[in-house]
Parts: C-alpha cells; structure tokens; sequence
C-alpha cells in the first residue's frame, strides 16, 4: 500500500480562510482580536516562529503585539509585562513564546498568563479543562493533529490509539484530545518496553518524541493513520548541508500506513493556523459572544 499524503499546508490554508470569515464577521460588530507575542532573548528559530506568527494574525485581519526582551530580562521583568498584557482589553491572546533563558521559570510565567488569554492552551486551567471535557483554549499543535486525523477520519470511536511523546505541549494533550474522541488511548515514552510492539498496536499513531526517523515502517499497523510531530534537523549531502526529517522513516511508513503527514509540510503548517483560531476563540468568549468554531476549528 501506499498512504496517502496529509496534506497539512492545504489544511492550515483552509483553516486560516476560515478564521479570516470569522475575523471579518467580528469586524462588522466594531470587534478586532489581538494577538500579543513576547519573545525573550534572539534564538533565531524562535525569531523565525514569532515572525511567521506576527505575519499571519495580520493577514488574518487581527491586531499583532509584538514584545522583545533581552536574553539578559529577568522573571520579574516579564511577569511585569504578562501583568500589563493580561490587563490590556485590546488584548485577547498571550504567547511568551519557549524556549526561555535559564533565568526565568517557564511554568512561573505560563502559570501568571490570564487562561482566558492562554492561546497557547498551556496554563494549569486549561490543561485541567482539557482533562475534565470542558470548554478552555487547547494546546494548538495537538489540535492541529487532531485536525489532520479527521481530515482523512472523522469517526473515530473505538480506535486504538498511541501518542509517543509525553510533553505538557503535545503528548499529554493529543491523548486528552483522542480520549475526547473515544479512542483507547496508549501513551508512550523512554521508558516504554517493546515500543515498536505498542505502536504496533495503534490504528492513530502520533509520534512527537524528537528523535529522528526513529519509529520505523515495520512499527506500523497496515492501515494506520500516522502523525508526524517531529522537527528534526539533520545532516545530508551535500556535506555541510542539512534538511528536515520527522520522527517517523517517511518513506518506510508510506508503504505500510493508510495516510501520513509529510515533513515538512504536516502538522507544522497546522500549529500557527490553530493559533489564530484560538485567539479568535478567546476574543469571542471575552466579550461573552458564541464560540466562533462550535465544533472545533
Ligand atoms: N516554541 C515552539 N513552539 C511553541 C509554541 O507552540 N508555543 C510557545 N509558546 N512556544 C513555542
């Protein structure tokens, strides 16, 4: 078999036209959603991310902050500035975006963001949300994930599912999500025995562990639906050259899975678009108006 291709750029397109409407329709009510960004520090991937970002809100039709601190800022500084934004009424999305330098404690100033203003999805609130099935902001890369599963599968009842990975920004919060959903959901990590028997398991394979190329075609149950979550970064010829890889063989598992996300190109594409329905998301709740996507982005 050859999978199919989840095509994750025409997705975040879609999704992205969809938010515009919503932007447009919010317009016409005297209402712009604006998204606040706080970079701290000059990691250049970080650079390029809060970029891409800033870039898209406006195309979106929403309002950009855009906050840089020094890599030299203290916690106290940007907790001042979270308190600022979080007292901003033209604000109604925060991201401090992460990595942050050692001097600061992430889960410090994850934990002072507002959760009506958490586009990120990462306070306690909403992960406790997410956790108990009510309504919160959810992490966007998860979502985005979900997304592309229900672009080829949109009963997804019963499934046996595998999130390898247990971050607090993907792996925790792609199985809360799949639970939503009705799958029978196996989280996977380091310390998992016999990992490729349990992904041998999943009709949804999620694999966000960073590692590259590291779940192999034979780990895959013919038929599966595989997400790729991983960015990985490494050497290729010719020397002194590099390029993306995921976490997943590509090719291997094309020729056992019934759809896979490409790298680039699959869930990456989905994160930033989710990002803006978020902030539309909690624009609307703030102002006490209908969620603007009732069944989800
Ligand atoms: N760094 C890389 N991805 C993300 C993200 O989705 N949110 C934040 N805040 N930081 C990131």
């Amino acid at each position: 078999m050859s999978a199919a291709l989840i095509d994750g750029k025409r997705q975040a397109e879609s999704l992205r036209q969809r938010v515009s409407e919503r932007v447009a329709e919010l317009a016409r009510q005297g209402v712009t959603p604006g998204l606040a960004v706080v970079l701290v520090g000059e990691n250049p991937a970080s650079q390029v991310y809060v970029r891409n970002k800033a870039r898209q809100t406006v195309e979106a039709g929403m309002r950009s902050f855009d906050h840089t601190l020094p890599a030299t800022a203290s916690q106290a500084e940007l907790l001042a500035l979270v308190a600022r934004l979080n007292a901003d009424p033209d604000v109604d999305g925060i991201l401090v975006q992460l990595p942050l330098p050692p001097q600061i404690d992430a889960q410090k100033v994850i934990e002072a963001i507002d959760p009506a203003k958490d586009v990120d999805g990462f306070h306690p609130v909403n992960a406790g949300r997410l956790a108990t099935g009510a309504p919160g902001l959810v992490p966007c890369t998860p979502l985005g994930c979900l997304m592309l599963i229900r672009s080829v599968r949109r009963d997804l009842a019963g499934l046996e599912a595998v999130v390898v990975g247990r971050s607090n920004i993907v792996g925790k919060p792609m199985a809360q999500l799949l639970i939503g959903e009705s799958c029978t959901v196996t989280i996977a990590h380091s310390k998992t025995r016999d990992l490729p028997a349990v992904c041998r398991r999943a009709d949804i394979l999620v694999a966000a562990v960073g590692r590259p190329e590291m779940i192999r075609g034979d780990w895959i149950k013919p038929g599966a639906i595989v997400i790729d979550v991983g960015i990985n970064r490494v050497p290729a010829a010719p020397e002194g050259k590099t390029r993306l890889v995921g976490d997943v063989a590509y090719e291997e598992a094309r020729e056992a899975a019934s759809a896979v996300t490409p790298v680039p190109g699959g869930v990456g594409p989905m994160t930033i678009a989710c990002l803006l329905a978020n902030t539309v998301t909690a624009a609307c709740r703030r102002r006490g108006l209908s969620d603007p996507f009732k069944d989800g982005p």
